[in-house]
């Protein structure tokens, strides 16, 4: 089955030889991209979309989130903004509950969010675990996250569960065995929490060495609370992505910038703990891969919005709309590594979202506002 999306306003391409395009088409032939080029010498398609002028681009790629958990922390969000701080340690409460949820508790919650996303048009999206703290758990976690998205992470050192308090190494040792081992099966990445409070150093890279020689990929949540080492360990282990970012130093931007290692910003996080934006703007001239994702969980971000992020990012992180929607979508995929996604060339995946606006200006110029009109996910209207 073939389909020529037509009349495109605006084709945001992210192609780096075509850019933004005007009235152009684009067809697709099951879930592939199999043609682009002027509007008026689209070739027949079995079926036709017309975009009426509007902007079409990539759908998002959000490399950030945490799908796999029960519960809400509505009420620490309200505490916060009367005033109190973010310490990551409510991440006990959402492990409690996620813990005593049902398997279908905890898939019809993680579908829930991922149907929220894909209508803001998230057509990629991926999911850590890290609610579960025990092996049996966090398998269960990853178990049921690959069951619904293609880029599933291992994030068995989000915190020291509570039965490990005092025992860090412990936790650490189990984490990098017997965790590990069982969810290979179901994680492509490995991830670690490397904050103070959290886990340090020489903890984060025991377990991402040990997920590297099990063949996952490495991420990294890095620089979110404080300046810390997490972001010179991810260059220094080659790392997709550091997550976070938002304490750096000059030697923290100067890695990243002679790296292949993304710096995954994540808006969401700052605005629900009242917490100062990272720079965007000293990391992009300083040559550095820029990703926008939400950072989706119930307690530093509970936002599936990628729109949402890139108004924050060109508000508050000195941000242009056009970086901030390549960080969305082509970021998002050098986060994850995938050359296949957040890019309009032939052979990529037919993941496309037309806005209700004439250009992609608006999903900054006019926030808040539903500006998904259709959405092309695997080549299938939405
Ligand atoms: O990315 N920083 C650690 N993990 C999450 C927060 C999770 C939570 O508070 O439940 C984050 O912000
Ligand atoms: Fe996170």
């Amino acid at each position: 089955m073939s389909l020529a999306v037509t009349g495109i306003g605006e084709l945001v391409t992210n192609d780096p030889h075509l850019g933004i395009v005007h009235d152009a088409a684009i067809v697709v032939e099951g879930d592939r991209i199999a043609w682009i080029g002027p509007s008026s010498q689209a070739p027949a398609a079995d079926s036709r979309l017309d975009a009426d002028g509007a902007a079409v681009l990539p759908g998002f790629v959000d490399s950030h989130a945490h799908l796999i958990f029960a519960g809400d922390r509505a009420a620490e969000f309200g505490a916060r903004m009367a005033g109190e701080a973010y310490t990551g340690g409510g991440i006990r409460t959402t492990v409690a509950a996620t813990r005593a949820a049902s398997d279908d508790d905890l898939r019809r919650n993680a579908r829930r969010l991922v149907g929220e996303a894909l209508r803001q048009g998230t057509t990629t999206i991926e999911i850590k675990s890290g609610y579960g703290l025990s092996v049996t758990e966090e398998a269960r976690s990853l178990r049921l996250a690959a069951e619904i998205v293609e880029e599933t992470t291992f994030l068995g050192a989000h915190v020291v569960p509570a039965e490990y308090a005092g025992r860090a190494d412990d936790y650490v040792d189990l984490v990098r065995s017997e965790m590990l081992e069982a969810v290979t099966p179901y994680a492509k990445w490995v991830d670690v929490f490397c904050e103070r409070g959290a886990f340090d150093a020489d903890q984060a890279r025991a377990i991402l060495t040990a997920g590297a020689k099990r063949g996952l990929g490495l991420r990294l949540h890095a620089n979110q609370l404080g300046p810390g080492p997490g972001v010179r360990l991810a260059v220094e282990l080659g790392a997709a992505s550091a997550d976070h970012c938002t304490h750096l130093d000059d030697a923290d931007v100067a890695a990243l910038s002679g790296s292949d290692t993304v710096a995954t910003l994540l808006p969401g996080a700052e605005f629900s703990t009242r917490s100062p934006y990272p720079d965007a703007r000293r990391l992009l001239d300083a040559g550095v891969t820029v990703a926008l994702a939400t950072d989706c969980n119930p307690g530093s971000s509970y936002t599936s919005s990628m729109p949402f992020c890139i108004a924050l990012a060109v508000r508050e992180m000195r941000m242009t709309p056009a970086e901030a929607v390549f960080a969305a979508t082509a970021g998002g995929a050098a986060a994850l590594r995938r050359d296949d996604l957040g890019i309009v060339r032939v052979g990529a995946r037919a993941d496309l979202i037309v806005l209700d606006a004439p250009s992609h200006l608006h999903l900054a110029y006019r926030p808040g506002v539903p500006l998904i009109r259709t959405i092309l996910h695997n080549g299938v209207p939405q």
